[in-house]
């Protein structure tokens, strides 16, 4: 007997592992794990699975090896380029994590913590915050994002260019991995210099190699005093200058350095009609300084701000004076996203190429639409200080979803095109998952395909893991 497209021997050996409640079959159940932040993606699944314990994890993927079901790991499903739902999903089971979301141990003297990883990101952030400490990792969606899925995507975000992704923050992982065995590799060292870095395997593999339980994390200092500025500039030539001044007079005390072509502000007042930017100028800045020490920022800020005036790099500039200004300022910069998914289907990228390539990459871009696509609107922002730009770009009022995504990825084919003439990459911190996959793949030399192929045939010999994410689903076996 079928029920919802499970056979009932499939629902009796899942039920059996996690319990009936831990089994979702029902479209009303499913729903909200099998559509997507943006509204960009359809995913569909045999079922939902939600096991509580790290032990039903493991029995999960042993049972679901032996029924042949392809697995897809699923955190808080805010990705962005569809790695945690498969809209051929007929084979597949989703297995959310939700349920792990406890924080295992905090350790401010040595500035460690554990979580489970279903643990919401900002809980993290909160709990770390409570033994005044910092767990920098930020992201517009650190609200629903889990630290597994911050793990197993690399994420990245506004503070990378102080702290690094989060490869960088990750001291440890425990991993179910495909065959259903425990790793444990938390080990609490900064330094561990035996061997292969296992962790990294799974750091980024988007769930194609196991699944990630627990995540071991570095704390940091909380900042006692963090400064904010909103300055207006003349071009990207301007605002990448300020920048590398900004690294000399200000040095490591940057935490972050956004960049927003005035042409998305239009963008944040669909989140907040009565924004009003600070400035005007074509090119906006946000730029904040933070330290844990005694450090006079303000006087830093200002000196920096006074230099680059007098040399004619910025024209404008405004001061947070209250936290709850820094905060307004951040609301332009988060409702970016936000407006652009209220905007409904736009072309969407993650680019990356050197800093001082940033100029070039969006003169180029701009271009290209304005010439090839005339009536679709660019827009350029992103985290400048990593050489990471979301260049997008909304289709006209009006025209018909489907002709918009069907011109849409001959849009996405070019700003691709573009980006890899400078030398950068298509996937700057979002990941490859679906809809990356075959650019992905096709832009891979042999050699790398073979050792990406090597890999995943070693982890995952049966293929079970997040199939067709990451790897085209056909390039599992080389
Ligand atoms: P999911 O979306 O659930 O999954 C993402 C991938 O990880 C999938 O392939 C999934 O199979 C895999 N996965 C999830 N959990 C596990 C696990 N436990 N074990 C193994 N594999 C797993 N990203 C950035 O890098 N920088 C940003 O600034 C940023 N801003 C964002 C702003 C908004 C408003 C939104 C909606 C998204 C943003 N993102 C950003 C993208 C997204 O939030 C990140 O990729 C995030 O790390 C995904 O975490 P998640 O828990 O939602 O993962
Ligand atoms: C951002 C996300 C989309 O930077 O990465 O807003
Ligand atoms: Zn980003």
């Amino acid at each position: 007997m079928t029920v919802h497209g499970i056979t009932s021997p499939v629902l009796d050996a899942l039920q059996s592992i996690v319990g009936k409640d831990g089994v979702l079959t029902d479209a009303a159940g499913m729903a909200g794990y099998l559509g997507d932040w943006s509204g960009d993606y359809r995913g569909a699944a045999l079922a939902v699975l939600r096991p509580g314990s790290v032990a039903e994890v493991q029995a999960l993927v042993r049972g679901c090896g032996s029924l042949g079901l392809g697995i897809i790991p699923q955190g808080g499903n805010t990705g962005l380029v569809a790695g945690a739902i498969d809209s051929n999903g007929s084979g597949t089971v989703i297995v959310s994590l939700e349920r792990l979301n406890a924080i295992r141990l905090v350790d401010a003297d040595n500035f460690i913590l554990q979580a489970d990883a279903g643990c919401v990101l900002q809980a993290i952030k909160d709990t770390a915050e409570e033994k005044d400490c910092l767990f920098p990792l930020a992201l517009g969606a650190q609200g629903s994002c889990r630290i597994g899925g911050n793990a197993a995507t690399n994420a990245g975000g506004v503070n990378v260019l102080r702290y690094g992704m989060a490869r960088d923050l990750i001291l440890g992982l425990e991993v179910v991995l495909a065959d259903g065995e425990l790793w444990n590799g938390f080990c609490g060292l900064r330094k561990n210099n035996s061997g292969y870095d296992l962790k990294q395997l799974f750091i980024g593999a988007e769930g194609t190699l196991g699944i990630i339980t627990g995540v071991e994390v570095k704390l940091f200092p909380k900042p006692a005093r963090v400064e904010t500025a909103y300055i207006g500039v003349a071009s990207f030539e301007a605002a990448i200058a300020l920048f590398r001044q900004a690294r000399r007079d200000c040095s490591d005390l940057v935490s972050a350095f956004e960049i927003i072509g005035a042409e998305c502000i239009e963008l944040a007042r669909l989140v907040n009609s009565e924004m009003i930017a600070p400035v005007a100028a074509p090119v906006q800045v946000l730029i904040e300084l933070s330290s844990s020490a005694l450090v006079d920022l303000n006087a830093v800020l200002v000196g920096f701000l006074a230099g680059a005036m007098e040399k004619g790099l910025v024209g404008e500039a405004v001061l947070a004076a209250s936290g709850a200004q820094a905060k307004s300022f951040w609301s332009i910069r988060e409702g970016l996203v936000e407006g652009q998914a209220k905007r409904g289907y736009h072309v969407r990228t993650d680019l990356s190429v050197r800093i001082s390539d940033i100029p070039a990459l969006i003169e180029r871009a701009r271009r290209f639409v304005k010439a090839e696509h005339p009536g679709w609107t660019p827009l350029a922002y992103g985290h400048a200080g990593d050489g990471n730009i979301h260049f997008n770009v909304l289709p006209p009022l009006g025209l018909p979803d489907a002709e918009a995504r069907a011109r849409g990825s001959g849009i996405t084919e070019g700003l691709y095109d573009i980006t890899t003439c400078l030398g950068g990459s298509i996937s700057a911190e979002h990941g490859i998952g679906r809809s990356r996959s075959r650019e992905f793949w096709s832009g891979l030399s042999p050699v790398h395909r073979r050792l990406v192929s090597a890999l995943k045939n070693a982890l995952d010999p049966k293929g079970l893991m997040n199939p067709g994410c990451l790897l085209p689903s056909t390039e599992t076996t080389p």
